[in-house]
């Protein structure tokens, strides 16, 4: 099948390769020039395990192209998907003028049927709009050429993108015809040959469908985290809690690990937008201001322990920071607690020697001007001298160091630990004061 797809970030680049592996023609588009140079090259822009080599791959079988013309892109696939982002707007609900510069686009250069898939997240009634920007562009046209509308949520997750893509627990699709559902399910069929659901429904159920399972995962983290604070308090241990009611199969083991809060780019501006959709339909989504709350509030929390070990005295201390990207595997750092952490600390005068195995690129323009905040080499280098060490990103490579290297390195032996990555009694052992989540002092 011939395939385009607008918006080429984290959605659009994996989806298109992934549609590119099973054989498809595709052609991704984007406006940025620069980026599309590069990928032409094979470059990848993201970090994402194994989408380097499966890029490359596709571009040499010539099942992958790039361009930066809107038209190329329209005239190319039968099926359009609309990758773009969807930021945050100043009220919190989605901002979709970059999904609306897209529909215009394609209403100047559609000249023959396509189906228009949205695979942004976006909020219900935008696939009406994008309907209706379309029209617009025919009318103005004088022309009539006939298009179809669906809407496919992705639910692919950042550091794992290109397993769920290949292999997606389930597919939801929203259509307005079985003409249009018929052909999704064909692109989709090599993808869920092992039996995942393909499920189809209206366009506005599709489209609430994402912001629900997002909302839902968010509420998850922000009850850990609460639970994990209560925890903390009354002498409980919130890991072996979290073992015992995630054996529950109402519940399950999955997301309940407690932390500092979730960032990147989805939940946060998600589970706003959700707020924002259902206060303009006169309904006050009181959950999810709380969820919201509750996240914000774990980052000042995990902030206020530090400051508390310090007695308050963070001026001209030297602190070890381990992991900046808002979750591991990526190097994506949208919404990172770490942000906020590092301006806390050094607005309170603390130096922090920060390492990121991915996101130092991403994370260096984002403190760019913080000259409090040093980017060191490897995860040891930065221990050096330092007064304590803050890990807040679950990297495979901090899960088990060198303790004894570390030691040796570091002059104050203190772990604040954002992830409960280790285990109390043997930090204790080996002579660590180990601070950290919903777990009691050993
Ligand atoms: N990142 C994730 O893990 C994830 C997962 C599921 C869904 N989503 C959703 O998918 C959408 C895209 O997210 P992302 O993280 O890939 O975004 P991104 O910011 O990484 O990429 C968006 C791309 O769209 C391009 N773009 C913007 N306007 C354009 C236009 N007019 N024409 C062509 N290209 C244009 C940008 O240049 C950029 O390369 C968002 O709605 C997001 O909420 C993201």
């Amino acid at each position: 099948m011939r395939i385009s797809v607008i918006g080429v970030g984290y959605v659009g680049l994996v989806s298109g390769v992934c549609f590119a592996e099973v054989g498809n023609d595709v052609l991704c588009m984007d406006i940025d020039n620069e980026k599309i140079e590069r990928l032409r090259k094979g470059e990848i822009p993201i970090y994402e395990p194994h989408l380097g080599e499966l890029v490359k791959n596709n571009i040499k079988e010539g099942r992958l192209q790039f361009t930066d013309k809107i038209r190329q892109a329209v005239d190319h696939g039968l099926i359009i998907f609309v990758c773009v982002n969807t930021p945050q707007d100043h009220d919190g609900s989605a901002d979709l003028q970059y999904v609306l510069r897209v529909a215009s686009g394609i209403g100047q250069s559609i000249e023959k049927y396509r189906i228009i898939v949205v695979k942004s997240t976006v909020p219900v009634g935008t696939c009406e709009k994008v309907k209706d920007a379309i029209r617009a562009e025919l009318a103005k046209r004088g022309v009539d050429v006939p298009f179809d509308i669906a809407s496919n949520p992705e639910f692919l997750k950042e550091g794992v993108a290109v397993d769920d893509c290949m292999k997606p627990e389930r597919v939801i699709v929203g259509v307005e015809n079985s003409r249009v559902e018929e052909i999704v399910r064909e692109l989709y069929s090599p993808f869920i040959r092992t039996g995942a659901p393909f499920i189809v429904m209206d366009l506005r159920s599709s489209e609430m469908t994402k912001y629900a399972a997002n909302a839902m995962l968010a509420t998850r983290i922000s009850f850990m985290n609460q639970m994990a604070n209560v925890c903390e308090r009354v002498g409980a241990d919130v890991m072996k809690v979290m073992r015992g009611m995630g054996s529950d199969s109402r519940i399950g083991p999955k997301f309940l690990f407690p932390g500092i809060g979730f960032g990147g780019s989805c939940f946060p501006k998600d589970v706003r937008a959700l707020i924002r959709t259902a206060e303009d339909s006169g309904f006050e989504f009181s959950i999810l201001s709380k969820v919201m709350e509750a996240n914000e509030l774990q980052r000042t929390f995990f902030l206020e322990k530090i400051r508390e070990f310090y007695g308050k005295k963070l001026r001209g201390k030297r602190l070890a920071v381990w992991g900046l990207a808002f979750k591991a595997n990526t190097d994506d750092m949208r919404e990172a607690p770490a942000i906020e952490i590092l301006q806390g600390l050094t607005s309170d005068g603390a130096v922090c020697h920060v390492y990121d195995p991915k996101a130092m690129e991403n994370a260096s323009g984002l403190f760019k001007g913080n000259e409090a905040v040093l980017f060191g080499k490897n995860q040891y280098e930065v221990l050096e001298g330092a007064e304590g060490l803050i890990l807040l990103t679950e990297w495979l490579s901090f899960r088990e160091p060198d303790f004894d290297r570390m030691k040796s390195l570091m002059k104050q032996h203190v772990i604040f630990d954002g992830r409960n990555q280790y285990t109390p009694k043997l930090l204790t052992e080996r002579g660590f004061h180990y601070i950290c989540i919903g777990r009691p002092r050993v």
